[in-house]
């Protein structure tokens, strides 16, 4: 992949994508599917090219993903993170970046998926849960894991507590992957 290959999906505050920005992910392009959120103001404030493509402003979501891919394809994305994106993407969006978007989930995945999986560990009363980084399919978290790091819950915790832990860990490990996946892509074409 070239350099600034990596285009970011967000929906809410971004401390996810300004890990990546942190650790020198050649991040290219920030789009949301939120007007106005923090995420966005943290790629423009990094000075990449940051865009909301809200379902009110088309005639469906797959126009909507199409608009949102092509947008992307146009700055150079070769490699899609989801880091905090709340919505499922369709066929029509994964069908530009065929095994190239990838998503960070807290949970230790098939454990939790969706929406509360920090909540739902908590109420389940599972003594272990994590972070789980994995290639995504028109499923709800349900695509292949590429990495996994568990995360012990401690007594007392709360969703804020542990919330806190998992993002630590979340910060560090997405990061790791996305190089890791740069490197290999790079290394398969040397
Ligand atoms: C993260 O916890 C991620 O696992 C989940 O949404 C949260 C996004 O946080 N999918 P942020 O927007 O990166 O701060």
């Amino acid at each position: 992949m070239s350099d600034g290959a990596v285009g970011v999906l967000v929906s809410g505050s971004g401390t996810n994508l300004q890990a990546l920005l942190a650790d020198g992910v050649p991040v290219c392009a920030v789009a949301s599917n939120v007007d106005g959120v923090r995420a966005l103001e943290r790629g423009r404030r990094a000075g990449v090219d940051a865009a909301a493509f809200p379902l009110d402003r088309h005639a469906s979501r797959e126009e909507r993903d199409l608009a949102m891919a092509e947008w992307l394809s146009e700055h150079g994305v070769q490699l899609v993170v989801c880091a905090g994106y709340m919505h499922l993407l369709t066929p029509s969006f994964l069908g530009r970046f065929p095994n190239r978007v990838i998503n960070i989930h807290p949970a230790l995945l098939p454990a939790f998926p969706g929406m509360h999986a920090i909540e739902e560990a908590l109420a389940a009363g599972v003594e272990v849960t994590g972070v789980t980084v994995h290639y995504v399919d028109e499923g709800i978290d349900t695509g292949p894991v590429i990495r996994q790091e568990p995360v012990p819950i401690e007594a007392g915790d709360t969703v804020e507590s542990l919330r806190a832990r998992i993002q630590k860990v979340e910060h560090r490990l997405l990061p790791e992957v996305v190089h890791r996946l740069l490197e290999d892509e790079l290394r398969s074409v040397m």
